[in-house]
Protein backbone atom coordinates (compact mmCIF):
# COMPACT_ATOMS: atom_id res chain seq x y z
CA UNK A 1 0.00 0.00 0.00
CA UNK A 2 1.55 3.32 -0.97
CA UNK A 3 1.67 5.95 1.76
CA UNK A 4 -0.21 8.82 1.62
CA UNK A 5 2.79 11.28 2.01
CA UNK A 6 5.75 12.39 -0.77
CA UNK A 7 8.44 14.74 -1.41
CA UNK A 8 9.14 16.61 -4.33
CA UNK A 9 11.75 19.12 -5.07
CA UNK A 10 12.16 19.86 -1.59
CA UNK A 11 8.39 20.22 0.02
CA UNK A 12 6.03 17.09 1.63
CA UNK A 13 3.01 16.93 0.13
CA UNK A 14 -0.26 14.44 -0.31
CA UNK A 15 1.16 12.06 -3.17
CA UNK A 16 -1.91 12.66 -4.84
CA UNK A 17 -1.57 16.57 -5.34
CA UNK A 18 2.28 15.81 -6.74
CA UNK A 19 2.89 16.76 -10.03
CA UNK A 20 5.59 16.86 -12.53
CA UNK A 21 6.18 18.30 -15.78
CA UNK A 22 5.65 15.68 -19.25
CA UNK A 23 9.11 17.31 -20.61
CA UNK A 24 10.90 16.10 -17.58
CA UNK A 25 13.67 14.36 -19.12
CA UNK A 26 12.60 11.10 -16.89
CA UNK A 27 9.63 10.83 -18.75
CA UNK A 28 10.89 11.54 -22.13
CA UNK A 29 14.50 9.44 -22.09
CA UNK A 30 14.57 7.49 -18.56
CA UNK A 31 17.59 10.24 -17.57
CA UNK A 32 17.06 9.44 -13.53
CA UNK A 33 18.48 7.31 -11.25
CA UNK A 34 16.96 6.33 -8.28
CA UNK A 35 17.30 4.00 -5.00
CA UNK A 36 15.39 1.73 -2.85
CA UNK A 37 15.76 1.83 1.12
CA UNK A 38 14.20 -0.15 3.76
CA UNK A 39 13.26 1.68 6.94
CA UNK A 40 12.86 -0.80 9.84
CA UNK A 41 10.63 1.03 13.02
CA UNK A 42 11.18 4.08 11.42
CA UNK A 43 15.22 3.98 11.17
CA UNK A 44 16.68 4.00 7.50
CA UNK A 45 18.66 0.52 6.84
CA UNK A 46 22.13 1.44 4.96
CA UNK A 47 21.26 5.09 4.44
CA UNK A 48 24.78 6.07 3.57
CA UNK A 49 25.27 2.88 1.24
CA UNK A 50 22.07 3.74 -0.63
CA UNK A 51 23.48 7.13 -1.17
CA UNK A 52 27.02 6.52 -2.00
CA UNK A 53 25.66 4.59 -4.64
CA UNK A 54 22.93 6.98 -5.35
CA UNK A 55 26.04 9.56 -5.60
CA UNK A 56 28.11 7.30 -8.15
CA UNK A 57 24.93 6.85 -10.12
CA UNK A 58 24.69 10.63 -10.27
CA UNK A 59 28.39 11.14 -10.95
CA UNK A 60 27.94 8.33 -13.58
CA UNK A 61 25.15 10.77 -15.20
CA UNK A 62 27.30 13.98 -14.83
CA UNK A 63 25.06 15.53 -12.62
CA UNK A 64 25.65 17.32 -9.12
CA UNK A 65 24.70 15.93 -5.96
CA UNK A 66 21.26 17.87 -5.33
CA UNK A 67 21.23 16.92 -1.57
CA UNK A 68 24.33 16.12 1.15
CA UNK A 69 24.14 12.49 2.95
CA UNK A 70 23.03 14.51 5.98
CA UNK A 71 19.81 16.29 3.93
CA UNK A 72 19.10 12.81 2.57
CA UNK A 73 19.27 11.27 5.78
CA UNK A 74 16.77 14.24 6.95
CA UNK A 75 14.42 13.58 4.19
CA UNK A 76 14.15 9.96 4.71
CA UNK A 77 13.65 10.55 8.24
CA UNK A 78 10.72 12.83 7.49
CA UNK A 79 9.08 11.02 5.29
CA UNK A 80 9.10 8.02 7.34
CA UNK A 81 7.83 9.99 10.39
CA UNK A 82 5.15 11.63 8.21
CA UNK A 83 4.43 8.56 7.09
CA UNK A 84 3.57 6.76 10.28
CA UNK A 85 6.84 5.50 11.02
CA UNK A 86 7.22 1.42 11.46
CA UNK A 87 8.57 -0.44 8.47
CA UNK A 88 7.98 0.99 5.28
CA UNK A 89 10.60 1.39 2.06
CA UNK A 90 11.39 4.41 0.07
CA UNK A 91 11.82 5.12 -3.07
CA UNK A 92 13.72 8.28 -4.07
CA UNK A 93 14.72 9.40 -7.72
CA UNK A 94 16.24 12.37 -9.17
CA UNK A 95 15.80 12.61 -12.75
CA UNK A 96 17.82 15.41 -14.60
CA UNK A 97 15.09 17.45 -14.81
CA UNK A 98 12.71 19.51 -17.62
CA UNK A 99 13.38 21.12 -20.52
CA UNK A 100 11.93 22.17 -23.90
CA UNK A 101 13.00 20.42 -26.94
CA UNK A 102 13.81 17.22 -25.91
CA UNK A 103 17.31 17.63 -26.61
CA UNK A 104 19.40 14.22 -26.67
CA UNK A 105 22.77 15.65 -25.26
CA UNK A 106 21.07 17.92 -22.58
CA UNK A 107 21.54 21.92 -21.87
CA UNK A 108 23.92 22.44 -18.60
CA UNK A 109 22.34 23.81 -15.70
CA UNK A 110 18.65 21.79 -15.46
CA UNK A 111 17.15 22.28 -12.38
CA UNK A 112 17.00 18.20 -11.32
CA UNK A 113 13.58 16.96 -9.76
CA UNK A 114 14.15 15.77 -6.63
CA UNK A 115 11.40 12.88 -5.81
CA UNK A 116 10.88 10.59 -2.75
CA UNK A 117 7.79 8.01 -1.66
CA UNK A 118 7.25 5.85 0.92
CA UNK A 119 5.66 2.40 0.74
CA UNK A 120 4.32 0.17 3.09
CA UNK A 121 6.82 -3.25 4.07
CA UNK A 122 4.46 -6.03 5.14
CA UNK A 123 6.80 -8.71 6.42
CA UNK A 124 8.05 -11.35 4.17
CA UNK A 125 5.22 -13.87 3.72
CA UNK A 126 5.81 -17.24 6.00
CA UNK A 127 6.06 -19.56 2.85
CA UNK A 128 9.16 -17.38 1.12
CA UNK A 129 10.94 -18.65 3.70
CA UNK A 130 10.03 -21.81 4.72
CA UNK A 131 9.43 -23.40 0.90
CA UNK A 132 11.33 -21.01 -0.99
CA UNK A 133 10.99 -19.17 -4.26
CA UNK A 134 10.85 -20.75 -7.94
CA UNK A 135 13.24 -18.97 -10.73
CA UNK A 136 13.58 -19.48 -13.60
CA UNK A 137 17.15 -18.48 -16.32
CA UNK A 138 16.90 -16.02 -19.23
CA UNK A 139 19.35 -14.63 -21.11
CA UNK A 140 20.96 -11.22 -19.78
CA UNK A 141 19.23 -8.91 -22.53
CA UNK A 142 20.39 -5.52 -20.78
CA UNK A 143 22.55 -2.36 -21.45
CA UNK A 144 26.28 -2.14 -20.53
CA UNK A 145 25.96 0.12 -17.88
CA UNK A 146 23.88 -1.84 -15.56
CA UNK A 147 25.85 -0.61 -11.83
CA UNK A 148 24.52 2.79 -12.70
CA UNK A 149 20.90 2.58 -11.19
CA UNK A 150 19.40 4.14 -13.81
CA UNK A 151 15.09 4.27 -14.44
CA UNK A 152 15.68 2.50 -17.45
CA UNK A 153 14.41 -0.60 -16.44
CA UNK A 154 12.34 -2.07 -19.88
CA UNK A 155 14.53 -5.04 -19.63
CA UNK A 156 14.57 -5.94 -15.80
CA UNK A 157 10.74 -4.95 -16.76
CA UNK A 158 10.59 -7.59 -19.96
CA UNK A 159 12.85 -10.15 -17.78
CA UNK A 160 10.44 -10.29 -15.27
CA UNK A 161 7.61 -10.86 -16.48
CA UNK A 162 8.66 -14.07 -18.09
CA UNK A 163 9.38 -14.84 -14.55
CA UNK A 164 6.11 -13.97 -13.92
CA UNK A 165 4.47 -15.67 -16.79
CA UNK A 166 6.29 -18.40 -15.91
CA UNK A 167 4.60 -18.71 -11.83
CA UNK A 168 7.99 -17.82 -10.66
CA UNK A 169 9.44 -15.32 -8.66
CA UNK A 170 12.43 -14.24 -10.19
CA UNK A 171 14.41 -14.04 -13.31
CA UNK A 172 17.90 -15.10 -12.76
CA UNK A 173 20.02 -14.00 -15.77
CA UNK A 174 23.01 -15.33 -17.62
CA UNK A 175 25.54 -13.90 -20.14
CA UNK A 176 28.18 -15.12 -22.07
CA UNK A 177 27.59 -18.34 -19.70
CA UNK A 178 28.08 -16.61 -16.69
CA UNK A 179 25.83 -15.91 -14.14
CA UNK A 180 24.88 -11.82 -13.65
CA UNK A 181 22.28 -11.09 -11.22
CA UNK A 182 18.20 -11.36 -11.08
CA UNK A 183 15.86 -8.75 -13.11
CA UNK A 184 15.63 -7.21 -9.93
CA UNK A 185 17.98 -8.67 -6.95
CA UNK A 186 21.42 -9.85 -6.38
CA UNK A 187 22.35 -13.93 -7.07
CA UNK A 188 24.84 -15.65 -4.01
CA UNK A 189 25.04 -19.46 -4.83
CA UNK A 190 26.66 -22.04 -2.09
CA UNK A 191 28.70 -24.37 -3.51
CA UNK A 192 30.47 -27.47 -0.88
CA UNK A 193 30.16 -24.88 1.59
CA UNK A 194 31.51 -21.78 0.01
CA UNK A 195 29.23 -18.78 -0.66
CA UNK A 196 29.96 -17.04 -3.98
CA UNK A 197 28.71 -14.00 -6.11
CA UNK A 198 29.56 -12.53 -9.09
CA UNK A 199 32.10 -9.73 -8.70
CA UNK A 200 30.96 -5.69 -9.12
CA UNK A 201 31.39 -4.42 -12.54
CA UNK A 202 29.68 -2.49 -15.31
CA UNK A 203 27.30 -5.90 -15.82
CA UNK A 204 25.67 -6.25 -12.55
CA UNK A 205 24.27 -3.73 -9.98
CA UNK A 206 26.54 -3.46 -7.13
CA UNK A 207 23.34 -4.44 -4.37
CA UNK A 208 23.66 -2.94 -1.04
CA UNK A 209 22.09 -6.36 0.64
CA UNK A 210 24.62 -8.31 -1.16
CA UNK A 211 27.45 -6.58 0.80
CA UNK A 212 25.27 -7.25 4.42
CA UNK A 213 25.29 -11.06 3.03
CA UNK A 214 28.98 -11.10 2.54
CA UNK A 215 29.73 -9.01 5.99
CA UNK A 216 27.43 -11.42 7.79
CA UNK A 217 29.15 -14.50 6.12
CA UNK A 218 31.95 -13.03 7.37
CA UNK A 219 30.98 -12.54 10.91
CA UNK A 220 29.51 -16.31 11.13
CA UNK A 221 33.17 -17.53 9.87
CA UNK A 222 31.41 -18.86 6.73
CA UNK A 223 33.65 -18.33 3.32
CA UNK A 224 32.83 -16.13 0.60
CA UNK A 225 34.37 -14.93 -2.26
CA UNK A 226 33.23 -12.21 -5.01
CA UNK A 227 33.99 -14.55 -8.38
CA UNK A 228 32.70 -15.14 -11.78
CA UNK A 229 29.80 -18.06 -11.15
CA UNK A 230 29.17 -20.07 -14.23
CA UNK A 231 26.13 -21.79 -15.56
CA UNK A 232 27.10 -24.86 -14.36
CA UNK A 233 27.69 -23.80 -10.72
CA UNK A 234 24.08 -22.40 -10.90
CA UNK A 235 22.68 -25.42 -11.65
CA UNK A 236 24.41 -27.58 -9.83
CA UNK A 237 24.61 -25.02 -6.69
CA UNK A 238 23.26 -26.48 -3.22
CA UNK A 239 21.68 -23.46 -2.46
CA UNK A 240 20.96 -20.18 -4.46
CA UNK A 241 20.01 -16.95 -2.49
CA UNK A 242 18.39 -13.59 -3.98
CA UNK A 243 19.29 -10.55 -1.89
CA UNK A 244 17.48 -7.65 -2.37
CA UNK A 245 16.95 -3.73 -0.15
CA UNK A 246 12.76 -4.70 0.12
CA UNK A 247 12.89 -8.68 1.04
CA UNK A 248 16.89 -9.17 2.72
CA UNK A 249 17.59 -12.78 1.71
CA UNK A 250 14.81 -15.06 0.40
CA UNK A 251 15.78 -18.93 -0.92
CA UNK A 252 15.70 -20.15 -4.65
CA UNK A 253 14.28 -23.61 -4.54
CA UNK A 254 13.52 -24.42 -7.86
CA UNK A 255 15.43 -22.88 -10.95
CA UNK A 256 13.49 -23.57 -14.40
CA UNK A 257 11.57 -26.40 -12.72
CA UNK A 258 15.02 -28.05 -11.27
CA UNK A 259 15.24 -28.69 -7.38
CA UNK A 260 17.89 -26.39 -6.26
CA UNK A 261 20.36 -28.79 -3.29
CA UNK A 262 17.15 -30.97 -1.80
CA UNK A 263 14.64 -28.30 -2.88
CA UNK A 264 13.89 -26.34 0.48
CA UNK A 265 15.69 -23.83 1.82
CA UNK A 266 19.37 -24.72 2.68
CA UNK A 267 21.23 -24.77 5.74
CA UNK A 268 23.38 -21.72 5.50
CA UNK A 269 20.19 -19.55 3.98
CA UNK A 270 18.67 -20.28 7.49
CA UNK A 271 21.44 -19.50 9.55
CA UNK A 272 22.75 -15.92 7.07
CA UNK A 273 18.90 -15.10 7.76
CA UNK A 274 18.36 -15.30 10.91
CA UNK A 275 21.71 -13.32 11.14
CA UNK A 276 20.23 -10.97 8.95
CA UNK A 277 17.39 -10.51 11.43
CA UNK A 278 19.36 -10.00 14.11
CA UNK A 279 21.70 -7.51 12.72
CA UNK A 280 18.28 -5.37 11.78
CA UNK A 281 17.67 -5.84 15.60
CA UNK A 282 21.34 -4.91 16.28
CA UNK A 283 20.71 -1.83 14.66
CA UNK A 284 17.73 -0.65 15.63
CA UNK A 285 17.99 2.90 17.61
CA UNK A 286 21.68 3.87 16.31
CA UNK A 287 22.24 6.83 14.07
CA UNK A 288 21.07 6.20 10.53
CA UNK A 289 24.42 7.53 9.14
C1 LIG B 1 19.12 -5.16 -11.05
C2 LIG B 1 19.22 -5.17 -9.56
N1 LIG B 1 20.19 -5.89 -8.99
C3 LIG B 1 20.32 -5.95 -7.65
C4 LIG B 1 19.44 -5.29 -6.82
C5 LIG B 1 19.61 -5.37 -5.33
O1 LIG B 1 20.15 -4.18 -4.84
P1 LIG B 1 19.93 -3.77 -3.31
O2 LIG B 1 20.39 -4.94 -2.51
O3 LIG B 1 20.79 -2.59 -3.11
O4 LIG B 1 18.47 -3.52 -3.15
C6 LIG B 1 18.41 -4.53 -7.37
C7 LIG B 1 17.49 -3.80 -6.49
O5 LIG B 1 16.50 -3.29 -6.88
C8 LIG B 1 18.29 -4.46 -8.78
O6 LIG B 1 17.31 -3.75 -9.36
Amino acid sequence: MTLPVCYLNGSYLPLKEARVSPLDRAFLFADAVYEVLPVFAGRPFRLREHFDRLARSLGELRMQQPLTHAQWADVCLELARRNGGGDMYLYIQVSRGAEFGRNHAWPEGLAPTIFAFANALEPTPPQLLVQGVAAVTAQDTRWARRDIKSTALLANVLLKKIAADAGAYEAILLEGGLLTEGSSTTVHIVERGVIRTPPNGRNILPGTTRDVVLLLADRLGLPNEAVAVTEASLRGADEIWLAFSTRGLLPVTTLDGAKVGTGTPGPLFRRLHAAFDAYILELAGTAPL
